[in-house]
């Protein structure tokens, strides 16, 4: 705890769910940070509930401050002060203050959406980030922390996925995170100086122990663990189960789950070996667990956690989905010295405490 000698972290799409969770580890570290987010899936509230989770004596500290009023700026719709889109926004919190690195997690995620409106997503996730680097580079900001995700394995041929299999993309939403590991690759090898980790996440889950954060997506879930999470409070009927007849244990999809504080916490792992590293260059990173978990499993650990019936319907496979996708942990293990502790029974745990704390997520009942 507090090991770290006040470095200067910028943390893109910090209100949103994997953002705020790593926010309240980085400033449980004794990083200073300063949140950019547009607000597009994420809400203010979620900040607020960040600060209080913080230890008091943390957010009295200077780098507390400095977070909150960049966000108090980066909250004015209006002006839209906090767009990656807009290089102007990135250039006025580069201009007011030194950054250490970028934990760079803004960017759009629904692969259903991408296909129908491709454009939004190389707008949002390419230009924005590509605003990024350019400003980066200007102000000599040059480590970078990059949300990739095991979406770039496509349907791998071979499990666990190591990190120098072939990579591909299955959609536009896929294409934005391939193609940004690609940028990312250009750019370290023309400016050695980059320090670029790409850290690729499998399936986050759960929610802080405190059940006051967590993830809250706009109109109905895509992923398995928010939909399950709304059946289980009344809010959604039953959970449509895409896929039994994969040649798996039941027949559903398995996949590998990850705890969003263990994922935080490779985070905080990726930016020390930054500043640790000056050979890093631009490296890949799994962020699993390593152990699959069939959907129908995950169903019967929420079912246990939460002492809710999750009624099922099975229905036909979902387009484009892998039959079982895990991560090999072993390169995050060896050289970033991070490895998940939680496993399906927490993620659960956790899930049901933010989901019965909180049905509607952050609103109030509407
Ligand atoms: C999905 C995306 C991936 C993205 C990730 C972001 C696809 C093909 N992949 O991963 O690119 O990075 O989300 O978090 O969309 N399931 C159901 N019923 C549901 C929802 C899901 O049975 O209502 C099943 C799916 O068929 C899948 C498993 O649950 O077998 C996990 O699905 P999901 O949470 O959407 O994650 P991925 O598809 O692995």
């Amino acid at each position: 705890m507090g090991s770290s000698v006040e470095q200067n972290i910028l943390v893109t799409g910090g209100a949103g769910f994997i953002g705020t969770h790593t926010v309240v580890q980085l400033l449980n570290e004794g990083f200073r940070v300063s949140i950019i987010d547009n607000l597009d899936n994420s809400v203010v509230e979620a900040v607020d509930r960040v600060r209080e989770l913080v230890d008091p004596d943390l957010s009295n500290k200077l780098e507390f401050n400095v977070a909150c009023s960049v966000l108090r700026l980066s909250w004015n719709l209006q002006n839209r002060e906090g767009d990656l889109r807009n290089k102007g926004d990135i250039e006025k919190l580069f201009s007011r203050q030194k950054f250490d690195a970028v934990i760079h997690f803004a960017g759009l995620k629904a692969v259903g959406e991408s296909v129908a409106n491709p454009r939004r997503y190389f707008d949002n996730n390419l230009i924005g980030t590509i605003n990024l680097y350019e400003t980066m580079a200007k102000y000599n900001c040059k480590m970078m922390v990059f949300s990739s995700s095991a979406t770039v394995y496509g349907q791998p041929e071979k499990i666990p996925c190591m990190e120098d299999f072939d990579l591909k993309a299955m959609n536009p939403y896929g294409r934005t995170k391939l193609f940004l590991e690609e940028i990312a690759r250009d750019i370290q090898k023309a400016e050695p100086e980059w320090r670029i980790i790409l850290l690729r996440y499998f399936n986050p889950v759960g929610a802080h122990e405190s059940g006051r954060i967590g993830e809250d997506p706009k109109g109905i879930p895509n992923n398995l663990m928010p939909y399950i999470q709304q059946v289980a409070v009344g809010r959604l009927p039953e959970l449509n189960v895409y896929g039994h007849d994969y040649p798996t244990g039941d027949g559903s999809a398995v996949r590998d789950y990850i705890h969003v504080m263990d994922l935080a916490d490779g985070h905080i792992a990726a930016v020390r070996k930054l500043f640790a590293d000056p050979k890093i260059g631009c490296t890949a990173y799994n962020l699993g667990t390593g152990r699959g978990t069939s959907v129908l499993e995950m169903v019967s650990a929420f079912e246990k956690a939460s002492g809710k019936k999750i009624p099922i319907k099975l229905c036909p496979r979902r387009p484009g989905d892998a039959t079982a996708v895990y991560a090999s942990t072993e390169k995050a293990e060896k050289e970033l010295g991070w490895k998940a502790k939680y496993g399906v029974e927490e993620m659960c745990r956790d899930q049901w405490k933010w989901a019965s704390n909180n049905p509607w997520g952050y609103q109030k009942k509407p």
